[in-house]
C-alpha cells in the first residue's frame, strides 16, 4: 500500500554561487531569505546551504565549497541542476522497507532522513523525513511577487512508467488532465505531458521527441531530469525586465489563447505571455512564468493558485 507523505518540503540544487541565485531571485521578484530551515544536509561538509522562499517552495540551495568533494562532482558532471526534493512520511520504516525492495540505493541523512537515488525513474531524488501526521504542518507561503508554485516540470523518456512508479510508492495521481492534455495538443506531437501529484505538489512529466529543443538536449545529456519550475506572475513586464537587467535571456517565449480551455467569457486580455527564462546556470532550474490565463484558472488546478 501506498505510504502517506506530507507537503513538499522543499527542492534541494546545487549551483555555482548561492549568494548570486538568491540575489536573482530577489531582484526578479522579491523573493524571501530563509533563516533556520531544517535540512538533510550537514553544514559542517564543506559547502555553503542557504534557503530562499519563493511563493510557497522552499528553495535549498547548496554551494560546493571544496574541490573534492560529493557535492563538487555532481556540480561539475551534471551543471547546476535540482538534486532532490523533500517530503515528510509518517512510516519511515514501511518506506525504507519498499523503496529497498525497488532496489534503489538508500543514504542516511542529517536528521533521521533518508535520502533515495530514485532520479533515474523519477527525474529527481527523494528525501524523505520523518513526519508525525498527526501534527498538520503550516504551508507558509507568499513570499515574492508570484502564485503558488504551480509544477515541478521534468523531462523523462517514459512519463507513463514515472507515473505507475510514484502511484505504487505515494499513492499518486494523473491531475490536472485537461489542461496537460490542452498543453500537449498545443505542441503538435512534440511532447507528451501529463501531470501527478505527489504530496501537494504537481509534477509535469514531458516526454520529449527529437525536435523538442531544450527538452530532448537535457534528456540526452542527463537523463531524467528537472527542466524547470513554474509560477504565475501578475506583472510580467517588470519581470522582463528584471530579467533583462540581470542579464538572462528567455529561452522560450509564448503567447497563447486559451479560451479554448478556460471558455471565451473567462477570458483575461486578448492574449497570455508565458516565457522561460534561461537561468537554469544560476538557479539549477529554469524560471516558467505565465500571466493568469483566465478568471476560472483553479478550476483546473490541482491546488488553488
Ligand atoms: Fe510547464
Amino acid at each position: 500500500m501506498a505510504i502517506s507523505i506530507s507537503t513538499l518540503r522543499r527542492v534541494t540544487c546545487v549551483v555555482p554561487d548561492s549568494g548570486l541565485a538568491i540575489n536573482y531571485l530577489e531582484n526578479l521578484f522579491q523573493a524571501r531569505r530563509l533563516r533556520n530551515v531544517p535540512t538533510h544536509i550537514n553544514s559542517a561538509m564543506s559547502l555553503r546551504l542557504a534557503h530562499v522562499g519563493l511563493g510557497d517552495l522552499v528553495i535549498e540551495l547548496v554551494e560546493p565549497l571544496s574541490p573534492n568533494s560529493f557535492w563538487k562532482s555532481r556540480l561539475e558532471e551534471d551543471g547546476a541542476h535540482v538534486v532532490s526534493l523533500a517530503y515528510g512520511t509518517d512510516d519511515m520504516e514501511q518506506l525504507i522497507a519498499d523503496l529497498s525492495a525497488e532496489r534503489l540505493d538508500l543514504l542516511e541523512a542529517e536528521n533521521d532522513a533518508v535520502w533515495c537515488k530514485c532520479r533515474h525513474i523519477t527525474g529527481f531524488d527523494l528525501v524523505l523525513e520523518p513526519w508525525n501526521k498527526n501534527r498538520p504542518e503550516q504551508k507558509p507561503g507568499g513570499w515574492g511577487d508570484v502564485s503558488p508554485m504551480l509544477h515541478v516540470e521534468i523531462t523523462h523518456p517514459d512519463i507513463a512508467e514515472a507515473g505507475r512508479w510514484l502511484e505504487k510508492l505515494f499513492g499518486s495521481q494523473r491531475v490536472e488532465k485537461a489542461f496537460s492534455e490542452f498543453l500537449a495538443g498545443i505542441t503538435a506531437g512534440r511532447m507528451d505531458i501529463k501531470h501527478f501529484s505527489l504530496g501537494d505538489a504537481v509534477l509535469q512529466y514531458i516526454e520529449p521527441r527529437h525536435d523538442a529543443g531544450p527538452w530532448w538536449d537535457l534528456l540526452q545529456r542527463a537523463g531524467p531530469s528537472v527542466h524547470n519550475i513554474t509560477w504565475l506572475v501578475d506583472d510580467m513586464p517588470a519581470v522582463a525586465k528584471a530579467s533583462d537587467a540581470a542579464g538572462t535571456k528567455d529561452l522560450r517565449y509564448f503567447e497563447f489563447d486559451y479560451s479554448p480551455l478556460f471558455g471565451e467569457e473567462n477570458r483575461i486580455g486578448d492574449k497570455t505571455v508565458g516565457r522561460i527564462i534561461d537561468c537554469a546556470h544560476l538557479l539549477g532550474f529554469h524560471l516558467e512564468l505565465s500571466e493568469r490565463q483566465a478568471r476560472n484558472i483553479s478550476d483546473f488546478m490541482f491546488k488553488a493558485v
